[in-house]
């Protein structure tokens, strides 16, 4: 029988939830833009992830757009009292697929009330302001006038608590002087640590770090390493990769991304996984872990 509590909980705003999670991106069609091939088994997905136990999705109103926040209000609406549902704005897809900064106090009012209205909730669990300075990396530049109109929206009532995206360390410190910033979602799996540092910081602080493509993303993660231990261990690659984001931080939340439910239950069985210090010294070897 899976338990994924076993690997433990985190704060994420006002609620634990468990470090294993699911990130809902996938769902939507190629290029994350469109409805998905199968609807049925999008929404299968979804509800196989709350019978398992998942109590933190991640998602967008931008993915689709608009298409998988509709996805998880028909899958799971009314939303079990301990599903914590966390959502992010900065963005507005074009009709291309393109996908384009989009941060006046104008924009973000627009994307809280779609968020609202596409998952039926009253006041948003957790919205990530998703910062697009470059939108491949975090690169430093103010966010403060984005995040004090997301503040404004928060003292109204719309928003219950705030995370940031794609941020550096200093966007970080100059957030927590407008609002209280209780996770931060960027790119980091074992092949890509640049946020090393930063995570050990946040974890120090309290703070939630949910790193998004923690598979490896659009290019999931191919490794000789990675593919001898998990020989090794008797377990898949991907199991692998999660179960050592797992033990590299108290702090860390998982959002894995699936379309398919074998996926999944795959990915949540990690739960099941611990590494031996060896697994996690060889692990370790892939990419240098950055100090700064
Ligand atoms: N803040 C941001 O800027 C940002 C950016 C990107 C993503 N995100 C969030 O982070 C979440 C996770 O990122 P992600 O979904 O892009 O990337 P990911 O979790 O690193 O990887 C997803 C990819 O891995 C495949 N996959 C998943 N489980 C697998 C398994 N067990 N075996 C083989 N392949 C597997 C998926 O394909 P299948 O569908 O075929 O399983 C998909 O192609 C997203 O869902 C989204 O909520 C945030």
């Amino acid at each position: 029988m899976l338990d994924i509590g076993k690997v433990g909980s985190f704060m994420l705003g006002a609620r634990c939830v468990k470090r294993l999670g699911y990130g809902a991106m996938q769902l939507a069609g190629p290029g994350i833009f469109g409805p998905p091939k199968n609807r049925e088994a999008a929404l299968a997905v979804l509800r196989e992830a709350v019978a398992c136990g998942v109590d933190h999705i991640d998602t967008s109103d931008f993915y689709g757009p608009h298409i998988t926040n509709q996805l998880i209000r028909e899958a799971l609406h009314p939303y079990p009292r301990d599903l914590v549902i966390v959502t992010k704005i900065g963005a507005r897809r074009g009709g291309d697929g393109s996908w384009n900064p989009a941060f006046s106090a104008e924009d973000l009012m627009g994307a809280v009330h779609d968020n609202l209205r596409n998952l039926r909730m009253d006041a948003l669990d957790v919205v990530n302001l998703r910062i697009m300075v470059d939108v491949h990396g975090p690169a430093e530049g103010s966010i403060e006038a984005p995040l004090a109109a997301l503040a404004e929206l928060q003292r109204q009532g719309l928003v219950r608590h705030i995370g940031l995206s794609n941020v550096t360390g200093q966007q970080i410190a100059e957030g927590g002087t407008i609002a209280k910033i209780v996770c931060v979602q960027n790119h980091y799996n074992l092949a890509y640590r640049h946020d090393d540092a930063l995570i050990d910081q946040l974890c120090a602080a309290g703070v939630a770090y949910v790193p998004f493509f923690p598979l490896g993303g659009f290019t999931p993660l191919q490794s000789t390493a990675l593919s001898d231990v998990a020989q090794e261990l008797g377990t898949t690659p991907m199991q692998t990769a999660l179960a050592w984001l797992l033990q590299r931080a108290p702090n860390m939340l998982l959002i894995p991304g699936t379309s398919s439910a074998k996926h999944l239950r795959e990915n949540l069985a990690a739960a099941n996984l611990n590494l031996p210090e060896q697994a996690v010294a060889m692990l370790n070897q892939i990419a240098p872990p950055s100090l700064h």
